[in-house]
């Protein structure tokens, strides 16, 4: 390959969430994955229950400094991870000093490695009470959030400056839940789904606004640590997937109609409320579907641990759309489900090269994480996907660094494909 340079400053990293690799927490997906009617659909479908019950996951709980080891070594400079409410906010209004002193620790470990923390503080799960309480369904909810947001930013922000407050909440989570139920849902169908997507939105809007509110008390000159990062940027991510045109009228207005309703559900009319966006991009979508004759875009390869159409040049089409909102966005998550490690490196190096060439085109793009530090707890597919740069060994909890995480590690270094 050619050298492709990043522009200087370009952050280079990998991100995980709570729950999928911290291990031993007790939330509403915790509560659902033993649930008898979860185990009888997987034995129905014939599938060992023991292998979708999150359990100890990576336990990156308690070897969070063995991981930033690893994160470091790959010359990563930035890495994405989640704070679990739950263990924040285990009962309502009662807020644990010892779980924010834990991730207190946590930042200072990415820092003392030269790693900027971008932390998500909703990554689809949600602590036990407020499931009970109608969960996002409750009009109460973005108030319930937002005091959370505020608690654990009060306590990191001399030391955070990049937020996000929700993961791929209004297409992946929203659809989960409440159209096809595939995860814990409590009062499936479309009225929900609309309602839970308003809530959510809100609740964003809300802790925006607070979070703002919290660094006005932070004495301007107080720099936050080591001289990293000042600029305080509250984001919030989403899933994006690249819908492809078809050789007819019709059909292309439909998939552009289903594209903007997916895609851009939040960023079209809350402008003033992030400052950047968090893309997540991992495949291409042909919905609705049609004839396959009518198709432009040709068959590709599947990423057959989780069968989705693998389309690199969609990263490039999915950041130039979001350009139009006239932010600067980070790649949140971008990365494959491939256990032989055969694909992952040429994965990493195509993607990345529809990223250079969309920042060539005028498009503001910050960073790139791939999607994910560590083999983890895929949701309802369990533990068998391995997205990991890392390969994790749950019986005996070992990692081990993947070829492709070394490659990767090269152009971290370079700032260059
Ligand atoms: C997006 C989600 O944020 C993350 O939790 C998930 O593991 C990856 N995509 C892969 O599906």
């Amino acid at each position: 390959m050619a050298n492709y340079r990043f522009p200087d400053g370009f952050k280079w990293g990998s991100a995980t969430s709570a729950h999928q690799v911290e291990g031993g927490n007790h939330n509403d997906w915790t509560e659902w994955e033993k649930s008898p009617a979860r185990i009888a659909q997987l034995k129905k479908e014939g599938k060992d229950p023991s292998g979708f019950i999150s359990g100890k996951a990576c336990d990156s709980y308690n070897r969070y400094e063995e991981d930033f080891d690893i994160a470091k070594k790959l010359n990563q400079n930035i890495h994405r991870f989640s704070i679990e409410w739950s263990r924040i906010e285990p009962e309502e209004g009662r807020f644990d000093f010892e779980a924010i002193k834990h991730y207190q620790c946590l930042v200072k470990a990415l820092r003392d490695r030269g790693i900027e923390p971008m932390v998500t503080l909703w990554h689809f799960t949600n602590p036990v009470w407020f499931a009970d309480k109608g969960g996002w369904l409750n009009s109460k909810a973005p108030g319930y959030f937002t005091r959370y947001a505020k608690y654990v930013v009060d306590n990191l922000k001399s030391e955070v400056g990049l937020w996000i407050t929700f993961n791929e909440a209004f297409t992946v989570y929203a659809g989960h839940t409440k159209l096809n139920a595939t995860w814990p849902s409590r009062g499936k169908g479309i009225f929900n789904f609309l309602k839970m997507r308003k809530n959510i939105a809100k609740a964003h809007i809300l802790a925006y606004q607070s979070i703002k509110d919290s660094y006005k008390n932070v004495p301007s000159g107080q720099a936050l640590h080591n001289g990293m990062s000042h600029n305080v940027m509250i984001g919030i991510t989403e899933n994006n997937v690249y819908v492809p045109d078809t050789k007819v009228f019709w059909t292309t207005w439909a998939r552009r109609k289903y594209k903007n309703f997916r895609n851009f559900y939040f960023f079209k009319d809350n402008a003033p409320y992030y400052d950047f966006i968090g893309l997540n991009y991992y495949h291409m979508s042909r919905k609705p579907a049609f004839s396959k004759k009518n198709e432009i875009v040709s068959k590709q390869e599947f990423m057959k641990e989780v069968n989705w159409e693998i389309y690199p040049e969609g990263m490039y089409h999915v950041l130039k759309d979001l350009s139009k909102f006239k932010k600067p966005i980070y790649i949140t998550e971008n990365g494959i489900a491939d256990e032989s490690d055969q694909l992952r490196e040429k994965f990493i190096k195509d993607h990345l090269y529809w990223v250079w060439r969309a920042i060539q085109d005028g498009v503001d793009v910050r960073g790139y994480l791939y999607w994910s530090l560590l083999d983890n707890f895929e949701w309802a597919e369990g533990f068998r996907p391995r997205f990991g740069l890392v390969e994790v060994d749950y019986a005996t909890l070992e990692r081990k660094i993947r070829p492709s995480a070394y490659e990767y590690g090269k152009i971290c270094l370079t700032n260059q494909l």
